[in-house]
Parts: C-alpha cells; structure tokens; sequence
C-alpha cells in the first residue's frame, strides 16, 4: 500500500514511511542526529543521489547495503544528511569575546582552540583570523584543532577555496589581509592564506564516538550550530565529554538556538551562547592542572 502511494506519487524510487524509519534509526545511532516527521522529503532527495549513485533501484535494498556495513557508503550516508550551512563571522558577537579571551590567556601557556563542527571551514578559518588580530606575532604559538563526522565538508575546508560571494560581505580590507584573489581559471574564487591554513589541522570527528583522542587541555571550543541536531540526552552526554578537556578557565561558544540548561552541573552561562566551567569543575579542573 504504501509503496503504491510512493509510485503514484511520481517519485523515481520507492519510499515508504518504514524505509524513512530505518532511515532514522540509522543515523541516530551512528551521527546522534534525530530527523523530525518533517524530515521525510528531505531525506528522500538526499537519499536518491546515493540510490542513482550506486544503481540500486528501491530504498529497502539501499538500506540492507548499509546494514551490510558497507564502509564506503556509510560515509556517503552520513555525509548526504548532514546540515552543513555556515559563513564566514558567523553569529559575529563571538569573535570579540574570543580575542579578549585569547589575549587574556596569550603568555600563560600555548593556546589551542577546537572547532568541533567546522563544515567546510569558514569557521575555524574566522577563528584564526581573530588569532591574528589578537595576537599578532604571538599567533603562531597557537593552534586550531578543526574537526567534522562529514568528510566531504572537511575536503573543501582542508582546500579553503571559496567562491567571492563567500567573503563578498567581509571588510574589504580583511579580504586582502587573509585571501589571495583567484585569477585566469581561479578567478571569481579566493583562497585563504597559508598563514591561517598553517594554524589550523583538520581532523575527521564523530561527537558520538566517546574517544576522540584530542590532545588537552583546550583553551576554548566552538560547538556551533551542531548541537541543534541532537536530543537533549546525546547533547548532555557530549557536554560531559567537554568537561574534562576544557582548561580552567576556558571557554565554550555555542549557536544562537542552542542552550544547554540540563547540563547546568558542568557549565555556567556567561555571556549570549557563551559558557565557562561551573564553580565546581572549574575547581576540579584548577586542582588537577596544579598537579
Ligand atoms: C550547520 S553546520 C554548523 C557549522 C558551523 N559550526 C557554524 O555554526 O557555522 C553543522 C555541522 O555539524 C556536523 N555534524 C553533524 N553531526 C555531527 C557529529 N555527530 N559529529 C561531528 N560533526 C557533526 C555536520 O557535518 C555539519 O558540518
């Protein structure tokens, strides 16, 4: 019946309300990402590209593929449904509070910064910018650990080419500080400078997998805009995670829609999305670091 309803439709391949379920429970398991009902068409079109990619004519075939734990297609699974919109400066009231932060911090011991959802890049490459405005030749003591679970987003951050209309809202000044202009075949693209592609190491990371072999203490942790996509158990889990890698003092910055009120027992709000340790593990942490 509800394969019928998927033909009459006019759809290309079957899609019953079941394939969206397994569909579902998935990448739960494997992203921690919950898909809404609403979801459906989405996952629909996104699917059928790995569906024409691979010749496999019905989604429940598709899905027995994955559950066959075919590698090379769980990644392309995961990567055709994630979300991965972002800007340069996004949510700009950020960057200043990291540079007073970073400058606060600058002397004390080397600073390294994690950009745990970082996309195709603009993110972590706004957050070395802000590195070099704060710090000018102190900079290059720093260092920007930039992970994503998606490895195509992550191909196009490693390469950090990005078509003008990309930074055509940046100071102009700021374009010509931090980006060669393409010209001949590469023009109408900038690439960013090796001094911000020097700072920053690029890492495949799943915020489910409970090792993610980072090396700490972390001065700050940008987990932006990625939260969203989780339930509120996945994102306590993941906050306890940041707990004991966080230095002391440092800083977590979250997006604008996320707020992280059930774990108010690790993490203290303060500022817009921005949170520091708790009294009480900004305790735990101080002791264990004056070991
Ligand atoms: C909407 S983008 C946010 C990008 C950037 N942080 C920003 O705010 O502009 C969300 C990113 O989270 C990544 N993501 C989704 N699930 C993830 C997981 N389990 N582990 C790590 N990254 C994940 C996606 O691949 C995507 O690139």
């Amino acid at each position: 019946m509800a394969e019928n309803s998927a033909l009459r439709d006019g759809r290309e391949f079957y899609f019953t309300s079941q394939d969206f379920d397994r569909v579902r429970k998935l990448i739960y398991a494997h992203a921690g990402i919950s898909l809404s009902d609403s979801k459906q068409e989405l996952v629909y079109s996104r699917l059928s590209r790995r569906l024409r990619a691979t010749g496999i004519r019905t989604f429940s075939e598709y899905l027995a593929l994955l559950e066959s734990d075919n590698a090379a297609e769980w990644e392309a699974f995961t990567n055709s449904l994630t979300t991965n919109l972002t800007s340069f400066f996004r949510e700009p009231h950020h960057f200043p509070v990291l540079a007073d932060h970073l400058r606060s911090i600058n002397n004390k011991h080397a600073i390294t910064l994690w950009c745990s959802a970082a996309s195709t890049g603009e993110e972590p490459y706004t957050m070395a910018m802000t590195v070099i405005d704060a710090l000018g030749r102190d900079a290059a003591k720093v260092s920007i650990l930039a992970t994503d679970l998606d490895t195509k987003v992550l191909e196009t951050a490693k390469e950090g080419v990005y078509p003008l209309e990309r930074v055509s809202k940046l100071d102009p000044e700021l374009i010509k500080r931090f980006f060669f202009r393409g010209t001949g075949p590469q023009s109408g693209f900038v690439r960013v400078r090796p001094e911000l592609r020097d700072m920053i190491t690029f890492r495949q990371i799943n915020l489910l997998h409970s090792d993610w072999q980072i090396r700490t203490p972390l001065d700050v942790i940008f987990c932006r805009n990625v939260m969203i996509y989780f339930d509120k158990q996945t994102q306590l889990d993941i906050l306890k995670k940041f707990v004991p890698l966080l230095s002391s003092d440092g800083l977590l910055f979250a997006g604008h829609s996320e707020s992280f009120h059930q774990a108010d027992e690790y993490f203290k709000l303060r500022g817009k999305t921005i949170y520091e340790l708790s009294p009480k593990y900004k305790l735990k942490r101080k002791n264990e670091e004056s070991r």
